[in-house]
């Protein structure tokens, strides 16, 4: 079989369409043999007597954009999904992963398209268009005997494999430990190895901000019964939800807090993200005043009525406000992407967003020192908002992490490190992680790879079903998303190609999954495409974030997302992928996912079986072993009615043990 390359007719120059984002100059710290080796390494994708002509090209996008994108090889125009038949391939898989692809890149969906970013200031699916073509080729070429391996965004080629192996086998930014730092990262993926997968970008997975939303309501849902005291079946009509970020997966902020029913007001500094949400809908009024945007949100409060309003400025600023005037706010987090802090993720308040990307690109210290302290004051803020009855939250972008290193120690729960975590929750620790992770409820999700709105609606009907009879007395968790899935519709949630995100437990999942793949056999709906977030029971360890609920220390170690990887591969996942960084940064999360093409095949309810239950379970074992009480109840539960034999732990007594060692002289 012969490898793709790329055409040796030069493409024409690249245009670029006014409107459309475009990424910051990344950071650029290469020496002059570093920079030779960039250029080397790109031009490994460009036929030889192209080079004299892209050396140069290349070089300038090294000096102006702090990498290589290859511009010159992006398609012209929009790239979005389209329905799978008009896909060239010799397998259905080959045909599903270029619509993912596709996807990730849409301009309605990305948050930088040109520098092939989906979403989290730096989350891209590949690290240049080069691998785009190739991949595509690549996928075009692939068939049910092969697998597709790629490091990083390259295409390490086809490798001879087996019907009922993975087609695509990923993996984004890992680094040797040693290496494993932002400073050995930047210069890695600045000279060409080193692709900044996040999640469900590397992992051409993400189905726009709905992916989010029903994460973001659940939080907000779950906090809101937690501290507010708001029943289960209960409304947050009448509070208040305060944040920050209308990006890429902040902006399911507003939509998230309307279905909630409560008034939220998001601080964005970007005013074409706003107005993408507004288009939307997903936030109904913006006022660059802080004062109008609180007499809003009392207005909504007054009526108990749900209300996304954007604060077009900065969130200290707002805070400050809300501060000075004495403002009582019932919730309060932030969604700025602080895994890239000093990255463009966070913009201090001393600039308007326009100055940030100026400065970002020609003073990098200032830049630095203006987030720094911007940082400490939001800190303040906060402090004072907290003093006075607010619940804060972090949003596991890494908020108090960057705060902590400003050098306010005071934000580390023992006051010195973070190894005991942080004075305040992150939502995974107090919400997510207890009731819906230790379960294994988490962010499942599909795509109708027909694009017919009819096949989503069909698989809606047959999901709300499906958890109706799931157990004999449904959880409060299976009655939230038994609404969510009756009324998402209604939402409109979708943007880019027909997806449905649902939280499941793992026998929801495979119940979900045996269902849809039988309507497929029968004719009753197209191809899907079955994943989830990384961001989820077993997917993701990070212990600022995902496993930020595992207290017997073991949230350093990376066992879990790891085989979670290597079991969805052993049992013939579709597409698996295993990540660095995330949502968090380099060097504090290792993240996988997966994909299943439900083809109507019988051989596929055989994966079913064996790989969904074993992607979630994997991780409420760990959770169980780490003497989550939820999860040891999953997993008895598990034993009880399934072939597996999961280790439970004996719990010990932390009083007892605390006695005793008090007594004895260690
Ligand atoms: N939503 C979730 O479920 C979720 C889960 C885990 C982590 N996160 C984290 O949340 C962060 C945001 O993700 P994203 O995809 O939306 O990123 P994004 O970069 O697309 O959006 C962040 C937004 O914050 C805005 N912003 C930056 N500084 C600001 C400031 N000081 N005041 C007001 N606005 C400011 C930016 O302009 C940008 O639009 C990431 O770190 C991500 O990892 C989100």
């Amino acid at each position: 079989m012969q490898h793709p390359v790329l055409d040796s007719q030069l493409p024409p120059p690249p245009t670029f369409l006014a409107g459309i984002r475009r990424a910051p100059k990344r950071d650029l710290r290469l020496d002059r043999q570093d920079i030779e080796l960039a250029l080397c390494n790109a031009l490994r994708y460009i036929p030889e007597q192209l080079h004299r002509t892209l050396a140069p090209e290349f070089l300038h996008e090294l000096r102006t954009h702090g990498r290589i994108y290859g511009y010159r090889y992006r398609p012209a125009g929009r790239i979005q999904a389209k329905p799978i038949d008009a896909y060239q391939g010799r397998c259905l898989a080959g045909k599903a992963l270029q619509l993912m692809i596709d996807n990730n890149l849409d301009f309605e969906i990305a948050l930088y398209p040109y520098e092939l970013v989906t979403y989290g200031e730096t989350g891209q699916v590949f690290q240049n268009w080069m691998q785009y073509r190739l991949v595509k080729a690549y996928l075009e070429q692939l068939d049910d005997h092969h697998t597709l391996v790629l490091h990083s965004g390259h295409p390490l080629g086809l490798f001879p494999s087996r019907p009922d192996a993975p087609r695509v086998m990923t993996t984004n930014g890992l680094m040797v430990g040693l290496f494993d730092n932002p400073e050995d990262f930047h210069r890695a993926a600045a000279i060409g190895v080193a692709n900044y997968g996040q999640m469900t970008a590397g992992g051409w997975m993400y189905i726009g901000p709905q992916g989010i939303v029903h994460g973001t309501y659940n939080t907000l849902v779950i906090a809101a019964r937690q501290r507010l005291g708001v029943p289960v079946e209960g409304h947050l009509g009448g509070k208040l939800f305060v944040s920050s970020g209308l990006g890429g997966m902040s902006g399911a902020q507003g939509k998230a807090v309307e279905i909630a029913g409560a008034a939220g007001i998001i601080a964005e500094v970007d005013a074409s993200r706003i107005e993408t949400r507004r288009k939307q809908g997903w936030v109904s009024r913006v006022t660059t005043q802080a004062a109008v945007a609180f007499s809003w949100a009392a207005e909504a409060m007054a009526q108990k009525r749900g209300e996304a309003i954007a604060f077009h400025g900065n969130i200290v600023q707002l805070l400050d406000y809300a501060v000075q005037n004495r403002i009582a706010i019932d919730l309060l987090s932030d969604q700025t992407s602080c895994h890239a802090v000093y990255d463009g993720g966070y913009c201090p308040m001393q600039v308007d967003f326009e100055q940030r990307t100026a400065l970002l690109a020609h003073d990098k210290v200032h830049f630095r020192s203006l987030v720094d302290a911007t940082l400490q004051r939001h800190f303040k803020l906060i402090q004072e908002l907290v003093a006075r009855g607010t619940y804060f939250f972090d949003y596991g972008n890494s908020f108090m992490k960057a705060i902590y290193d400003t050098g306010e120690t005071s934000i580390a729960r023992n006051g010195r490190d973070t190894r005991d975590g942080f004075i305040w929750p992150s939502y995974v620790e107090d919400i997510l992680g207890p009731e819906l992770f230790d379960y294994g409820y988490g962010p499942f999700r599909w795509i109708c790879l027909s694009g017919k709105s009819d096949d989503l609606r069909r698989t809606d009907r047959a999901a709300a079903e499906e958890i109706e009879r799931l157990r004999p007395t449904l959880r409060y968790q299976d009655r939230d998303n038994l609404r969510w899935v009756q009324e998402a519709e209604s939402y409109q949630l979708v943007v880019g190609s027909q997806a449905r995100i649902l939280y499941q437990d793992a026998e929801g999942r495979r119940v979900l999954a045996r269902r849809f793949n039988k309507m497929v056999r029968e004719g009753e709906v197209g191809p899907i495409m079955l994943g989830r977030d990384h961001h989820d029971t077993g997917g993701t360890d990070s212990p600022f974030r995902e496993t930020a609920n595992i207290k017997d220390g073991s949230n350093i170690m990376a066992d879990m997302a790891t085989q979670i990887f290597a079991g969805n591969a052993a049992r013939g996942m579709t597409l698996v992928a295993l990540h660095n960084g995330g949502g968090v940064g380099i060097g504090k999360s290792i993240n996988g996912g997966f994909g299943l093409l439900l083809d109507g095949q019988e051989a596929t309810d055989r994966i079913i079986d064996q790989a969904l239950p074993w992607d979630v379970m994997g991780g409420v074992a760990r959770r169980a072993w780490a003497g989550n009480p939820h999860s040891i109840e999953t997993v008895a539960e598990y034993n009880h009615r399934s072939s597996g034999a999961l280790t439970i732990p004996f719990v010990a007594d932390r009083k007892l043990i605390a006695e005793l060692v008090e007594k004895t002289d260690v």
